[in-house]
């Protein structure tokens, strides 16, 4: 089984005045099998973790390791992640005008197996992922994420999670703007991604309404750049019932 490991990341962003650090040392280790939350104050770097993952240029790695399996994920390039296994779902997904769905989906399968989909069984495993999240099957026709609503968007990204079937999926803000429905169809598209039982998902949320449908088995507060507590699903009750406060609190003083 897959194991992601996250040692002491440094990360900061160039700013006109210099570098920012914004990770300030987060470890972390996602091991097949395991799904965990992490919640956090707007701003305390959560999808800065996220993007330093994935590889998103913007972000400098300043010390610490990522590794996902021993092989070092910091030196392999945006396209090898995916291929190694890694998935990120975005906060704010972008547009990619003039691709379609469907050729959107067909394309990265093709470089993340290294082979293009057999036609027939791929055809019949996008219609099966869309409707499983109950979207038309038009939908494969439409351009990537142009004139998606924010509910169309995030369940396009739980179709790729479907289809891609990473090793590692790390989705970020995956329930914000979804309706009730959408929550519970999303939740279930991730669940049916994690009961696989050999996959790891990071979940990162605000709300603990979305982990009345995903059970995490570990739940991590993330304040200012690191980890400053973790524990079970309980964590989060405490969390929604008492806010970060004493989290905060906490971070200020060390
Ligand atoms: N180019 C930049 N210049 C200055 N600060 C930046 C830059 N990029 C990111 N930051 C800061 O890094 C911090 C972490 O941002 P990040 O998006 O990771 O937070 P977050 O935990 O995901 O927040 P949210 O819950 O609102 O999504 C923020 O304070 C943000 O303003
Ligand atoms: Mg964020």
């Amino acid at each position: 089984m897959a194991t992601l490991e996250i040692r002491d990341l440094h990360v900061s962003v160039d700013t006109e005045n210099g570098p920012k650090e914004i990770l300030r040392g987060v470890d972390l280790t996602i091991a097949g099998g395991q799904t965990h939350a992490i919640m956090g104050p707007n701003g305390s770097g959560k999808s800065t973790l996220a993007y330093s993952i994935a590889g998103h240029p913007k972000y400098n790695i300043t010390s610490g390791t990522v590794t996902l399996d021993g092989e070092d994920v910091l030196a392999m390039k945006v396209d090898e992640r995916a291929r190694a296994g890694l998935f990120l779902a975005m906060q704010y997904p972008v547009e990619v005008p003039g691709v379609s769905v469907s050729n959107f989906l067909r394309t990265a399968k093709t470089a993340i197996d290294g082979e293009a989909p057999k036609l027939r069984t791929w055809v019949k495993d996008v219609n099966k992922a869309l409707s499983d999240l109950e979207m038309d099957a038009d939908f494969g026709q439409r351009n990537v994420n142009e004139g998606f609503s924010g509910g169309e968007k995030k369940r396009h990204e739980i179709v790729q999670l479907e289809l891609l079937n990473p090793k590692i999926a790390i989705l970020d803000e995956t329930d914000s703007g979804l309706d009730i429905d959408a929550l519970k169809i999303v939740s279930t598209g991730v669940n049916r991604f994690a009961e696989q039982g050999d996959k790891g998902v990071l979940l990162i949320t605000h709300y603990t309404r979305i982990l009345r449908y995903i059970h995490p088995d570990f739940v991590h507060v993330f304040v200012d750049g690191r980890i400053a507590e973790e524990g079970g699903p309980e964590l989060a009750e405490e969390l929604e019932a008492n806010g970060y406060e004493r989290f905060v609190k906490a971070g200020a003083k060390s």
